[in-house]
């Protein structure tokens, strides 16, 4: 018998201390979302999308409303989704899209499965997605923040992406990512999030993975894959993120967490972040949620 699991991050980061108790929050109840649709014999795909609207929805992170803003003060947001049976979708660069990773998973049964921009908005106006001003996604925090730096051009904060992973009852691993990217980040930039085996990754066979942290040093070492590649023989998903965030610290200096579940449904985490917000369920766990701050 094959045991649901799920796992979310709310990004590596750090996290100050009248933060905690919302990326705990968030992050629980996100996990909590996601359980829910695999207890009611929901896909894992359908769980990952569940799971990550409750965090876009959710101030305190970075995807669709408080995410951070670029150097034009707008926010512009990527998602994706990848299946165990490697299928996949993705948006980038995107505008007024309250959930943008429900269009990640929509796009995954088309062709192209990559759409950025205006042309990826107009896919999901077609699909009737919930689609908004561009303003309405902009959190008081956030403009301030960016109004303080367009003034003294010192960055306050550095929040990072949104992640979820699931394996469903019958065995199928699914991945997610959503975020608005690095603060202040040129407009039309593109970072790990929307890219298939860097920000995410999923095999059936091997496991899932969402990553999060510094998109110009994920890309190069392809994090996600790599930490799919570590999870070789009966390696623990926590040994196999270890060696992710460590292959990364040694070949590009960068700052990154990762999140895994192997295909028997046991999590693995790690980061080298100050923190990272994580919320995880299995069966096997009697459902616990735990929450990691260094
Ligand atoms: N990891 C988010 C980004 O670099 O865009």
């Amino acid at each position: 018998m094959i045991i649901p699991s799920i796992i979310v991050h709310g990004g590596a980061k750090t996290i100050s201390e009248d933060k905690v108790a919302a990326n705990h929050a968030g992050c629980t109840a996100a996990a909590e979302a996601g359980w829910t649709v695999l207890l009611s014999g929901g896909t894992a795909s359908e769980a990952v999308e569940a799971a990550i609207r409750v965090l876009e929805a959710d101030q305190t992170f970075n995807a669709s409303l408080g995410a951070t803003l670029n150097g034009d003060g707008e926010v512009e947001l990527d998602a994706a989704m990848m299946e165990g049976s490697l299928s996949w979708g993705a948006v980038a660069a995107v505008q007024g899209i309250r959930h943008p990773i429900s269009i990640a998973r929509k796009i995954m049964d088309e062709k192209p499965r990559l759409l950025v921009a205006r042309g990826a908005e107009r896919f999901a106006a077609d699909c009737k997605a919930e689609m908004c001003r561009k303003e309405d996604l902009i959190a008081d925090e956030q403009w301030q923040q960016w109004k303080q730096w367009k003034q003294d051009q010192e960055v306050v904060d550095r929040p990072n992406t949104v992640g979820c992973v699931a394996l469903d009852s019958s065995g199928i691993l699914a991945a997610g990512t959503s975020t608005g990217g690095t603060t202040n980040q040129q407009s039309g930039r593109v970072g790990d999030t929307a890219l298939i085996g860097c920000g995410l990754y999923a095999d059936n066979k091997f496991g899932a993975c969402s990553t999060t942290g510094d998109g110009e040093s994920i890309i190069p070492v392809v994090l996600a894959k790599t930490a799919i590649d570590f999870l070789v023989g009966d390696r623990h998903p926590d040994e196999a993120a270890q060696m992710a965030i460590d292959t990364l610290k040694s070949k590009v200096k960068g700052e990154a967490g990762c999140i895994l579940l192997d295909p028997q449904g046991r999590v693995g985490w790690a980061y080298n972040s100050q923190d990272m917000a994580i919320a995880y369920m299995t069966e096997k766990m009697d459902r616990t949620a735990v929450f990691t701050k260094k």
